[in-house]
């Protein structure tokens, strides 16, 4: 396999949490494909929350353009509490993209905060390789698709996560339940319609069905501001204790 991340051990991997909003007929996007804009404000301070307990976030290229984040800790309390358990001041920023077509008029170029890591594949013309080299770490990690495995993997051994969440989108989600790479689901449920029958769900667009179902336990329930929020670990999990 073309990886050129180095000779590291590669077989301990971190814990993997997805962490959506769904609307109760289990859209996860807006016609105007808006996701952050249809939950409460104590969502958007859950999703912070959950953001400083792990020690990376991940998002795909499509995700990081349509929603133009940052995936920093703007809560200087989070922060501190973060540098009081000995962690960096911010999880580190993994973005995912088989292209590597990503521009750098992003947002998440324009603020300074935790590395930047790209995770890509031996697709990315060389000319945006060196362009994007010059603000972040690039690994190739696969001819046509990112291999995930691989990327847990890499994280794990080269940037000591241990935890990492992704906040989407729904194509890198289904890359992860494909490859049952997802050990925690959080999920805030909108009470909300959106219809929109080829709206993307958790795992995308209406399309083929995984390999295998995959199997999750219901672990934690709350209710605020007229949202559902819903913890679920996969059932290997609930008899794991340790990544
Ligand atoms: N409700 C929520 O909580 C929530 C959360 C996140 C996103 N969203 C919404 O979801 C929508 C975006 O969905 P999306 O499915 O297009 O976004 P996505 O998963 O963020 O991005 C898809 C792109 O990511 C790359 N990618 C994903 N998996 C890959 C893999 N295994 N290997 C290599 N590259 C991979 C590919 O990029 P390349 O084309 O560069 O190869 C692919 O085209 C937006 O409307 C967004 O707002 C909602």
């Amino acid at each position: 396999m073309p990886h050129d991340a180095g000779p590291e051990v590669l077989a301990a991997r971190p814990r993997v949490t997805v962490h959506f909003a769904l609307t109760l007929d289990g859209k996860v996007s807006t016609p105007n494909h808006t996701p952050a804009q249809f939950t409460s404000a104590n969502d958007k301070k859950r999703l912070l929350q959950v953001r400083s307990e792990n020690d990376a976030v991940m998002v795909a290229k499509g995700t990081l353009e349509t929603d133009r984040m940052s995936l920093g800790l703007p809560d200087q309390v989070l922060r501190n509490e973060r540098l009081g358990r000995g962690a960096s001041e911010e999880p580190i920023r993994v973005i995912v993209s088989a292209s590597g077509e990503i521009g750098l008029d992003l947002p998440i170029f324009k603020n300074p905060g935790a590395p930047i890591v790209l995770y890509t594949t031996s697709k990315i013309a060389a000319p945006k390789r060196a362009e994007l080299e010059a603000k972040i770490a690039i690994y190739e990690a696969g001819k046509d698709q990112v291999d995930l495995h691989y990327v847990m993997s890499h994280l794990f051994s080269r940037y000591q996560v241990r935890a990492v969440v992704c906040e989407g989108g729904p194509t890198l989600v289904r890359s992860l339940a494909q490859v049952d790479l997802v050990d925690r689901i959080i999920l805030t449920v909108a009470a909300k319609l959106f219809g929109g029958r080829l709206a993307p769900t958790l795992t995308g667009p209406p399309g083929n069905f995984l390999p295998a179902s995959r199997h999750f336990k219901l672990v934690n329930t709350e209710i605020g501001d007229n949202e559902f929020y819903l913890i679920y670990e996969h059932e290997a999990c609930t008899r794991r204790t340790r990544f």
